[in-house]
């Protein structure tokens, strides 16, 4: 059996599972879930073994909401010995194909994140191994993620069970079980700032940032209160207009590059049309938002607008797709092309990010 192993957030894998069978099922691929509690783990078992490359290579990762990084099984779970591990590993691989990279990776819980020094304290003769066996190529560091290839994934369950499967370099993330790794900036005045942070290096290419994240331009942060997100626009140089009704950071403040405005986000309009970036994190309904951001992109008040809306207890996937099929509504009546993009991200919680640009 191949199955298609979806890793998200601990407590989320009821939404992961139902998008994952959902959007299988528009490419005429079927099967079933197991999904494992509070595991941040999510297995589709595919009716059809070719089903597992071929879903990988037909949905794009950034279409899926609810799941970080995934990979297609290449074996069953695997009872590990206590000695030679790293033989055991490379039997059940044979040698047929070859990756360009390995990703170590546990469930992320707190018994997964015991398991981080083993799978560092392994990973060094393994990779060994691999390469000896030529099942690893030497691409190491010069591997550009960004091109074809694929990578080589060792899930471990425990320090007795792993389970292998690879993902295409070009359609998966390129993080160990797709968590970047962010540092909080000390002089950030809120903890939010890493959210916006990973939107923008999430939603952003990297070789777009001079044209679409660059000192210069203008930014409107609605809900703005205490500034981590507007943090993240002041530190790329732009000026941001902060509304809230709150205290802005006096360090904000400070820069020069912030004017605060104590007023309700949703009455707000900018007197010019020079506003690049509309960013939000106003806790508010997610349609009233979704509405609110539709209208800006469409009245031509910003250029861009990254946003977040908040999850309901119950009902999660259905409420999130609703809400962008809010948007999408609204764009389409007005015959605009557009993109729009939603994750739950790694510093997100009980809310999705949303990206959404007309072109
Ligand atoms: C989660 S906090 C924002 C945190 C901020 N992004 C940061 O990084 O520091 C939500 C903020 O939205 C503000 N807010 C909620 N409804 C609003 C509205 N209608 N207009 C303006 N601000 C609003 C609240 O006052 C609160 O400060």
């Amino acid at each position: 059996m191949t199955s298609i192993v979806l890793y998200c957030r601990p407590g989320f894998e009821k939404e992961c599972g139902a998008e994952i069978e959902e959007k299988a099922s528009w490419n005429e691929m079927y099967g079933y879930l197991e999904l494992k509690k509070n595991q941040g783990v999510v297995f589709f078992h595919l009716h059809d073994p070719a089903h597992g490359e071929a879903l990988i290579k037909t949905l794009p990762l950034k279409r899926l909401i609810f799941t970080r990084q995934w990979f297609v099984t290449l074996t069953k779970k695997i009872d590990l010995p206590d000695y030679n591990r790293v033989e055991a590993i490379i039997e059940a691989l044979g040698n047929e194909w070859q990756y360009d990279d390995l990703r170590m990776e546990t469930p992320d819980t707190n018994d997964g994140k015991s398991l981080s020094k083993f799978c560092r304290k392994l990973a060094v003769p393994l990779r060994q191994g691999l390469r000896k066996a030529k099942v690893l190529t030497g691409k190491g560091d010069s591997f550009n993620p960004e091109q074809d290839g694929s990578v080589l994934h060792a899930l471990f369950l425990s320090g007795q069970e792993v389970i292998l499967g690879f993902s295409l370099a070009r359609n998966s993330s390129p993080h160990v079980m797709g968590i970047p790794r962010l540092k909080f900036p000390s002089q950030a005045p809120s903890r939010s700032t890493l959210k916006l942070d990973e939107a923008f290096l999430y939603f952003i290419p990297r070789d777009e940032w001079d044209t679409r994240l660059t000192s210069g331009m203008n930014a409107v942060d609605l809900g703005s209160a205490p500034g981590g997100w507007t943090y993240q626009l002041v530190r790329r140089g732009m000026m941001v207009t902060a509304i809230d009704n709150g205290p802005m950071a006096e360090s904000l403040m400070e820069t020069g590059q912030v004017k605060h405005k104590m007023m309700d986000g949703f009455k707000y309009v900018p007197m010019k049309q020079n506003v690049h970036w509309l960013v939000c994190d106003m806790i508010e309904k997610p349609q009233r938002v979704a509405k609110l951001m539709s209208e800006w992109l469409l009245n031509g008040y910003c250029k861009e607008a990254m946003f977040n809306l908040k999850l309901p207890m119950k009902g999660r996937y259905q409420q999130v797709t609703n809400d962008l099929q809010t948007i999408k509504d609204l764009f389409n009546e007005n015959n605009v092309k557009y993109e729009l993009y939603a994750k739950h991200l790694y510093y997100d919680r009980e809310e999705i990010t949303v990206h959404a640009r007309l072109i």
